[in-house]
């Protein structure tokens, strides 16, 4: 089943275009990747999405409705700017928007919520006391009360350290065991890759590229290139000599340049080499990450 189904959204502030027609599936059990810089329409989008702010146009069918009030309940939603209750402790605070939401836990669970997003210590202290880390645990908590079967999260771990960071990633990756579907969105693309079944890349309003982070990968690298160290080095008739898909570029200081079109190559490359009698001392493929490839774009 398709959970979000967006057609040709966009949303227009006075003159200026946020979001430019954007259309995007996300199936249900998926984790949906959405990455761009600051103001690429990433919190723009979740707004529009969830009937926070009104579309200029376009087709948002959430959860198999186009009225998004049928399915409010079913959603959890981690906004960029959460509104907390400062003189409510943690724990509290949790309950109390959980009973809004008719969660059934009990006290005791709504502590091991609170420890699930990393805030276990943190239940009896006052929300004014909480710092921006702690905060942004608690509205991801508050996302998932009600048992939603929608969650999303606008950017959960900026501005988390590395450790809270992978606590939280965990907890996402234990929600879709638990069926859920879930949307996220964060500026950095390698923290987005490594939980993402699919990634979309967004820039000023327009996905640029949609995939899963192995099919942004291959599709940029579709030429690999080889720096090679090798005594002699390796000379272009050497290389003439290997398959023809291995191509010479240069000679540069100890190195020799090769470019390949695909990572499958080394091993036989290096057999090559070794075969012709070389010491081979060094072979590095130069890959663009993720993060190359966004920038590049
Ligand atoms: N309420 C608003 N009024 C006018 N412009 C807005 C408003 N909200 C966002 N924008 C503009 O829309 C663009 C996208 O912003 P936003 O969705 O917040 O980006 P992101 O969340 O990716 O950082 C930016 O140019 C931003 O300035
Ligand atoms: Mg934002």
């Amino acid at each position: 089943m398709t959970t979000v189904h967006i057609e040709e959204l966009t949303k227009k502030f006075g003159g200026k275009v946020a979001l430019d027609g954007i259309s995007l599936t996300v199936e249900e059990g998926e984790i949906f990747g959405f990455v761009g810089h600051n103001g690429a329409g990433k919190s723009t989008f979740i707004h529009t999405i969830t009937g926070v702010l009104p579309k200029s146009s376009g087709k948002i069918t959430m959860l198999g409705e186009e009225n998004l009030d049928n399915v409010k309940d079913r959603m959890g939603v981690m906004p960029d700017t959460a509104n907390l209750y400062e003189y409510m402790k943690g724990v509290k605070f949790l309950k109390f928007m959980g009973e809004l939401k008719d969660d059934k836990r009990t006290k005791r669970e709504y502590v091991s919520l609170m420890e699930a997003v990393g805030l276990g210590a943190e239940g009896d202290k006052k929300i004014k006391d909480y710092s921006f880390g702690m905060r942004k645990k608690i509205s991801i908590a508050q996302a998932l009360l009600g048992d939603p079967d929608l969650i999303i999260l606008d950017e959960p771990t900026s501005g988390l350290d590395p450790e809270s960071s992978i606590k939280i990633r965990q907890l996402v990756k234990q929600l879709q065991q638990e069926g859920k579907t879930v949307f996220l969105t964060s500026h950095n693309l390698d923290e987005i890759e490594k939980i993402s079944d699919r990634v979309g890349i967004l820039k000023e309003g327009r996905i640029e590229k949609l995939g899963t982070p192995e099919e942004l990968k291959n599709e940029k690298q579709e030429k690999i290139t080889l720096a090679i160290r090798t005594t002699p080095a390796l000379e272009k008739e050497d290389v003439d000599q290997m398959k023809k898909e291995v191509v010479f570029l240069q000679k540069e200081g100890v190195y020799t340049w090769l470019e390949v079109d695909s990572e499958r190559l080394v091993p036989d490359i290096s057999k090559a080499i070794i075969d012709s009698g070389k010491q081979l001392y060094e072979i590095t493929p130069k890959k663009e990450s993720l993060e190359d490839i966004f920038i590049n774009t």
